[in-house]
């Protein structure tokens, strides 16, 4: 497509005019298939639900356009300890481009931590309350909140397993905070942010590029404001290519072979698509799928999270308990049955109620092979891997 001139308004509206044509595309696509599956099984999928290509640029906030300067500042950033008060744990200890920009391990270690992905050990026996949730993927986080025929405000983008966070300004700062992922016992909560602002503020390298990007002067550019800007900015252009499944919508027919396009179905007529739909394949709302969460809150439901790229980024589930993907289908195949017992008049003490939209569920493992098949489709090979070589304040990289 045309979309070369960054963070303008032509940029906004080559966007828009992308997302126009896909989903018109998608639309004629979508209504075919629509017309063959609900007729097979029954399942009533929403508009929104509808599959669609994945539009090529995440949408930016108002107030953050973006620019090479800033992605650049931002990966920079990402990949520099220095942004930990421990000064030893960065973004990518845990999002890493290795690991599909997740690390490869059902829970994260931060803090206290050596080593990368699932080698990752604690060094010493620590007092770090365990992190419990499954680090997510960052590629195509800038679609957060994305479904079928509407552009995402990425303000309100929900953020994290139960969407307590939204924007991916705001969530940047999170992490700095949070004691076992990347504080330690360096410095208070409340004086994190403003102890990394200060560090980053005396490295001149970073000054000048803060400088460059954001078009202020040296000595008042780097801002907590800013820092947060320019990590979102390089969040935003984690944007995966075309896998082969959006080339098929584009009407390249040959791009999935036949045991895919089985697969297609199946993942129609089983009801996935009532949750994993829209361009991302999630409708990033909350389901209790019967995960329990065994931590304090005891939370039952999830956000939905996004098909794309299942081929890096397991282990699955918010507590990544699914080793593989065969795994996965398993629980879904027995939670069918257990939909029988709490959803259709069965015994509701023995487990909390299911989501309603489990009704529609029908899987078999007949069928496990070609559903992979599919869902293998959804995987991009040539997103953006590139690590940085160094970072201004010369700590060790994770490469
Ligand atoms: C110790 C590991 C660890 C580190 C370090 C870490 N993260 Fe994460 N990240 C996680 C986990 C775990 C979650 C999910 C937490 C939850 O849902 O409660 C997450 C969630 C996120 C999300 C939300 C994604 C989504 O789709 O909901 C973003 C964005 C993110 N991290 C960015 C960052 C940035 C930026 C940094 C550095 C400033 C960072 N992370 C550092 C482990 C880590
Ligand atoms: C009622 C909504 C709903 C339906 C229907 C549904 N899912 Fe899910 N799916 C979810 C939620 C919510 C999670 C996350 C649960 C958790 O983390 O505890 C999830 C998780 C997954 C994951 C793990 C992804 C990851 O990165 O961790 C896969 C794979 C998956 N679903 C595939 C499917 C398939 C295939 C079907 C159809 C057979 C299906 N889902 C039907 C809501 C749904």
């Amino acid at each position: 497509m045309i979309c070369i001139a960054a963070g303008t308004f032509h940029d906004r509206i080559c966007f828009q005019f992308t997302v126009r044509i896909a989903t018109f595309i998608s639309l004629l696509f979508a209504a075919f298939l629509a017309g063959r599956k609900a007729l097979a099984a029954g399942v009533r999928v929403p508009s929104e639900m509808r599959v669609e290509v994945l539009p090529q640029r995440a949408p930016d906030p108002k107030n953050n356009p973006t620019s090479p300067g800033k992605v650049a500042l931002g990966r920079l950033l990402f990949f520099d300890p220095i942004v930990s008060p421990t000064k030893e744990v960065s973004c990518a200890t845990c999002h890493h481009p290795r690991f599909g920009w997740g690390d490869g391990r059902a829970t994260p270690i931060g803090v206290g931590g050596s080593g990368l992905g699932p080698e990752r050990k604690f060094l010493a026996v620590n007092s770090l309350a365990p992190l419990t949730r499954n680090t997510p993927t960052l590629l195509n986080v800038g679609f957060n909140g994305l479904v079928a025929g509407a552009l995402p405000n990425p303000e309100y983008a929900p953020m994290f397993w139960d969407a307590r966070m939204h924007g991916l300004e705001n969530q940047a700062l999170a992490p700095l905070r949070s004691r076992e992922e990347m504080r330690g016992d360096g410095c208070a909560e409340v004086d994190a942010v403003e102890q990394v602002v200060r560090r980053v503020q005396a490295i001149a390298e970073y000054r000048e590029l803060f400088s460059k990007a954001f078009g202020q002067p040296l000595n008042e550019v780097v801002t907590a404001e800013h820092l947060t800007q320019a990590i979102a900015a390089f969040e935003r252009s984690l944007v995966s290519e075309g896998t082969p499944f959006d080339r098929f919508l584009l009407g390249d027919k040959s791009a999935l072979n036949t045991e895919q396009q089985r697969g297609l179905r199946v993942f129609q007529d089983a009801g996935c698509t009532q949750c994993h739909g829209g361009p991302m394949f999630t409708d990033y709302k909350l389901h209790f799928i019967g995960t329990l969460d065994d931590t304090a809150d005891g939370r039952r439901e999830f956000r939905t999270p996004t098909l794309r790229n299942l081929r890096d980024t397991g282990p699955y589930m918010h507590n990544g308990s699914q080793r593989t993907l065969r795994d996965v289908l398993i629980f879904y195949e027995a939670l069918a049955d257990a939909v029988a017992e709490t959803l259709d008049g069965g015994d509701t003490a023995k487990q909390p109620p299911l989501d309603p939209l489990l009704k529609a569920l029908n899987l078999n493992a007949d069928d496990f092979a070609a559903l992979e098949a599919f869902l293998d489709s959804l995987n991009d090979d040539r997103y953006d891997r590139t690590v940085p070589g160094r970072v201004p304040s010369g700590l060790p990289v994770a490469q």
